[in-house]
């Protein structure tokens, strides 16, 4: 068994990895694991911006925390929003100074601050729609001519070495089919990000299994608030358009949400219209759909100039193109996808998890945010104010923790054997479906009671062909999007209420005695998690 040693460990290399990857290297030597190429992330993809109170005439810290906790449904965790929050526009500023490029006003160069839906001003800092992109691709370059940091593509994490005293002291990492590679660390940051592939339709591209919070949770981490899953409300419609949003941005531009014979309906779910918070989109759209019994709904942006468009929105206009749709003349169809997993590993702000050596940043965290509703654009923001905490706080725990590996440590060796790829697809198909029917924008009891069946049984299918056949990526990835489906579903079954973005038909309210966070933690052996409750919210 191979043995890599380093300082600092880091899985995944999206914004929060990266980020987290160039502080730390000014006292350590990092290494960066990635599953595929290394820009293969959530962040690659994100379009509308950055949240934060960069125009601190008009608005303020104190504006951003309060819409932030106000979206978040009384489980925001005060403290941490109001780090978030303050420490953004400094997080800002240091990306600008690594050459990040945002939009600015021709003629006075100010940012330009885009409008989202929850936010009261505007305030989310863009590069036109490809602001995702900007920022992934200036990370990698500061990351690439770093001598402290090594960036390792195609590394799927599969398990976390943990010694005899429950401290995380690495991964194991598939580097090529048939081999394991054993990557010690001092500390390990996951990085992992989301896990929106857990759903049928999603806009998050395939790294997206919620690999992070499945190795944390086997390690015996506690895994907090799963059932909220936020539902982009528009995503493109269209036979061949796998995981392409259509920013929430267009309708912070002025973009209406229309049903196929015209009406304009946001108005009779909400005051605020289309610049509601994305749940109330979102279900409103479930609800138009469910009603009309048609496959989508329109988004009509085409009252602005063409040069306008094509200059705000770039990645839009070229993608809708590329299906046909002009969007200065014609109405987009869309529809909800699954889009950002709120819940995860719990953690401080700082990345603190309840494994020693353990630390989580980004998606795969769960810091106290976002609470039980996540603000538009506050999520890339989180990262960065988060990668800033976690490698402050590492500064001061460099003291070598020389570990030797022992033979319980070791994870059964990867020798698959050739297992038909039509298996794997089948309960990757079926597990992603029951998700989507049963555990989507509208819950039931009854939908959570099938859906845990069925999750059940792909899960004893999985675990067999698993002893079965060993260990490979897509088997890895399929262990994962099952596990963390049934932590969901388990999460989401707990939650007698609805609040935030779990809305359940049959406790369609919010119940003030249930305002504390879901916590799962596994049980012994490969029983059931464990559910419990803790009081932590805002209390508003
Ligand atoms: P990611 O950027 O997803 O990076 C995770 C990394 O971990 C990837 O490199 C992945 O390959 C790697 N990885 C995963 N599993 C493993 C494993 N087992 N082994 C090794 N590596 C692994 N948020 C905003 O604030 N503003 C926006 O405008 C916005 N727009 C969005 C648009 C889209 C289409 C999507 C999908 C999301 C958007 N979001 C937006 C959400 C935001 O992009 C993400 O929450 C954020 O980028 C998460 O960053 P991260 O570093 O935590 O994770
Ligand atoms: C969007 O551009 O609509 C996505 C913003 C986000 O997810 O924060």
């Amino acid at each position: 068994m191979e043995l890599v040693r380093s300082d600092i460990l880091v899985i995944g290399s999206g914004a929060a990895g990266l980020f987290f990857a160039l502080k730390a290297s000014e006292y350590a030597d990092v290494r960066v694991l990635t599953k595929k190429e290394a820009d293969q992330s959530n962040t690659k993809y994100a379009q509308g911006g950055i949240a934060s109170v960069m125009d601190r005439v008009r608005d303020s810290f104190e504006l951003h925390i309060k819409d932030t906790i106000e979206a978040g449904g009384g489980l925001c965790d005060r403290e941490a929003v109001e780090i978030m929050v303050r420490e953004g526009p400094d997080r800002i500023e240091e990306l600008i100074d690594l050459g990040v490029r945002f939009s600015r006003d021709d003629s006075s160069g100010d940012l330009r601050l885009g409008r989202e839906g929850g936010h009261t001003m505007p305030r989310i800092v863009h590069y036109g729609d490809l602001t995702g992109r900007e920022l992934e691709d200036t990370l990698l370059e500061a990351c690439a001519t770093n001598p402290r940091i090594e960036l390792e593509e195609n590394r799927l994490a599969v398990d976390l070495v943990v010694d005899g005293q429950g401290r995380v002291r690495g991964c194991h990492a598939i580097p090529g089919e048939g081999e394991i590679r054993t990557y010690l660390a001092s500390n390990t940051v996951l990085a992992t990000g989301g896990a929106g592939k857990i759903y049928l339709y999603t806009s998050n591209p395939d790294v997206a299994t919620g690999d992070g919070i499945a190795m944390a949770y086997a390690a015996g981490a506690e895994i907090e608030n799963l059932e909220f899953v936020q539902f982009h409300p528009t995503c493109l419609y269209h036979p061949d358009a796998k995981s392409r949003l259509i920013s929430e941005a267009l309708r912070g531009e002025g973009a209406v949400l229309r049903s196929l014979d015209g009406r304009e309906f946001m108005r009779d779910y909400d005051p605020r219209g289309e610049l509601a918070p994305r749940d109330i989109v979102a279900r409103a759209i479930d609800s138009e759909m469910k009603l009309s019994g048609e496959k989508y709904v329109l988004l009509d942006i085409s009252h602005r100039p063409g040069d306008w468009l094509s200059q705000r929105f770039p990645f839009i206009c070229e993608t809708c193109l590329e299906f046909g749709i002009d969007i200065s003349v014609e109405p987009i169809p869309v529809v909800p996808a699954a889009h950002y997993m709120v819940g995860g590993v719990k953690a401080r702000i700082d990345g603190t998890t309840d494994l020693e050596g353990l630390y989580a940043i980004g998606e795969v965290a769960c810091s106290g945010c976002h609470g039980a509703n996540r603000l538009a654009s506050n999520s890339l923001l989180e990262s960065l104010v988060s990668a800033a905490r976690c490698a402050a706080r590492l500064a001061g725990e460099m003291e070598s923790h020389r570990y030797e590996p022992s033979g319980e440590d070791v994870p059964v060796a990867a020798d698959p054997k050739v297992l038909e790829t039509v298996i794997l697809d089948h309960d990757w198909d079926l597990a992603r479906r029951v998700m989507w029917d049963y555990v989507g924008i509208v819950r039931s009891d009854e939908r959570l009671h099938i859906a845990r069946q069925r999750i059940s049984q792909i899960s004893q299918t999985v675990r067999m062909l698993f002893d079965e056949y060993g260990i490979s990526s897509d088997m890895v990835e399929l262990r994962n999007i099952v596990l963390v489906s049934s932590l969901v579903v388990e999460s989401a079954s707990a939650r007698k209420e609805s609040r935030g973005l779990h809305y359940n038909m049959d406790w369609p309210d919010r119940d003030p005695s249930r305002e504390y966070c879901t916590i799962l933690r596994r049980g012994t052996g490969r029983g059931p998690a464990t559910t419990y409750g803790h009081s932590e919210g805002t209390g508003d």
